[in-house]
């Protein structure tokens, strides 16, 4: 049995191939980095026409890489929450459409939740229950898994997502977009000791996360108090060591949580995906605390923590359940728990 998956929540559509043994069979991704990156940002109304010009052909080319044929297809997934509303719209447009045509069922998910089942994909085996956290730019949330279709929200950010930060705190340190990479890439020989900067809630018994009043902090470290915007700093001792110092925050904070999260649950398994699970000191960090905690760890592979359709096989679950989407499917733009 085939499924057809699309994902188009953000600046990346996405569309791969998989079997209902997860098998994954086409996974392609059509990254809009460069149409986005002199607007230092994603900008929604650009996304949405860039994947509407990009989907179908998308489509095409993902059958022919498994070589098959629409008519092989004998179900339809897409991520229709949580993203930009109108890049969603194009994905769960082009979904409907699939699936009136092909007389398939139609399935949606949840963005977030697929993240986590990466893990599940990648581990080849039942990774439930666990602990789940999802550090994206647009979200930093930690989960209690029940199972594949059970996830309860444990605590996110309050303000900006990790993601975002890195986002954010590379513009300042005039790195380009996306932020993760160049920061992480900047960091290497850096000292993350060089600069004292806040790591939120850190030794507070609260599942949450905060990262804006760090990046404001980077901004202080930079051009002083009260000072708006400036230069971004010359390479150099100076931008490798915020960079170094300000990865080292996040990463102590993450890593933080997930302990205390594991330590509250009493699970023993922790997942994690999104783009900033691609971030190698966070990777580091997360071995060493669960290896600590005799916890088992599941981070997929790089190309399975950005986003990527291949994660939307967790509509199979839905599919054995027969939890199928309805014909009015809508986007939906923030999380509302499971799809
Ligand atoms: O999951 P994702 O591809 O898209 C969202 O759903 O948001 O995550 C993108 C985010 C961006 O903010 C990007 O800067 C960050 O993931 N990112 C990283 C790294 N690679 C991507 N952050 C830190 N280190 C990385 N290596
Ligand atoms: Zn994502």
């Amino acid at each position: 049995m085939n499924f057809l998956a699309i994902e188009t929540s953000c600046d990346e559509t996405s569309v791969a191939i998989f079997t209902d043994d997860l098998q994954i069979r086409a996974n392609l991704v059509a990254s809009q980095t460069d149409l986005h990156a002199r607007f230092k940002g994603v900008v929604p109304e650009l996304a949405a026409r860039a994947h509407l010009q990009r989907l179908l052909p998308l489509v095409d080319e993902a059958l022919r890489q498994a070589n098959l044929k629409l008519a092989d297809i004998g179900c339809i997934a897409v991520l229709n929450t949580p993203g930009l509303v109108g890049a969603l719209l194009v994905g769960v447009s082009a979904a409907k459409m699939l699936a009136l045509a092909l007389e398939a069922p139609l399935v949606s998910a949840n963005h977030i939740e697929a993240h986590i089942y990466a893990c599940r994909m990648v581990a080849g085996r039942d990774i439930f229950p666990c602990v789940g956290l999802v550090v994206s730019g647009g979200h930093t949330s930690l989960f209690h898994c029940h199972s594949a279709l059970q996830f309860e929200l444990l605590g996110a950010t309050i303000d900006d997502a990790a993601g975002e930060a890195f986002d954010k705190v590379a513009a300042l340190l005039g790195l380009g977009f996306p932020g993760g990479p160049a920061v992480e890439r900047e960091a290497k020989g850096g000292d993350p000791a060089a600069y004292s900067l806040p790591r939120s809630f850190l030794h507070q018994d609260r599942l949450s996360f905060s990262f804006s009043g760090l990046k404001t902090a980077v901004l202080y470290a930079l051009h002083g108090k009260n000072v708006a915007e400036g230069p971004a700093p010359p390479a150099g001792k100076t931008r490798t060591d915020l960079a170094a110092s300000f990865q080292q925050a996040v990463v102590d904070v993450l890593v933080a949580k997930c302990r205390q999260a594991l330590q509250k649950t009493g699970l023993a398994r922790l997942a994690v995906g999104g783009g900033v699970a691609a971030n190698q000191q966070l990777r580091a960090g997360l071995e060493a605390m669960t290896r600590a905690e005799g916890a088992e760890l599941f981070i997929p592979p790089m190309t399975l923590c950005t986003d990527n359709a291949a994660m939307a096989a967790i509509a199979v679950e839905k599919w054995r359940h027969g939890m199928f989407a309805p014909a009015e499917l809508d986007a939906v733009a923030t999380y509302q728990g499971s799809a």
